[in-house]
């Protein structure tokens, strides 16, 4: 058993995809364990993406991430983690797979409407960066 943090981004959530993306999720067969709506700071965005703080689109990002209300979800199940990637589609919804989250709503490379964690130890650190043990008990 795996667990991922899943992000539905200000652009998902300002056009109202909230449940349709709940809902690939949910039909997958994968367990939503945690959820909420939250406004990040920019300073929490950056705290967030921290590991791209030198890439280029840093200071792009970080704003966008901070534009608006995101819905943060810890899903769970076998292989979770590549699961969520695959049905949400490379970053840039140009080149994503027909079906995927990207593909079907993505704006652009930035506004791509999720984020999936992408290796355990990043999912660990990012799950705990929303939610604390108590929340994922029950
Ligand atoms: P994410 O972390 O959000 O799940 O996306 P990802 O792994 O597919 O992509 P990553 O390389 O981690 O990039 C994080 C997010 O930064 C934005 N981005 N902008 N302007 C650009 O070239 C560019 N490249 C990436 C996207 O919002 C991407 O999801
Ligand atoms: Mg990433």
């Amino acid at each position: 058993m795996e667990r991922t943090l899943s992000i539905i981004k200000p652009d998902g959530v300002q056009r109202g995809l909230t449940g349709n993306i709940v809902q690939r999720f949910e039909s997958a067969g994968i367990r939503i364990v945690g959820m909420k709506r939250v406004c990040l700071s920019k300073k929490e965005a950056e705290a967030f993406y921290a590991v791209h703080k030198e890439r280029p689109f840093f200071d792009s990002l970080t704003s966008y991430m901070s534009s608006g209300p995101v819905v943060v979800m810890v899903l769970e199940g076998p292989n979770v983690i590549q699961r969520n990637r695959d049905i949400m589609g490379a970053t840039n919804p140009a080149q994503a797979a027909p079906g995927t989250i990207r593909k079907d709503y993505g704006l652009d490379v930035e506004k791509n409407t999720v984020h999936g964690s992408d290796a355990p130890e990043t999912a660990a650190k990012e799950i705990a960066f929303f939610f604390s043990e108590l929340e994922l008990m029950r």
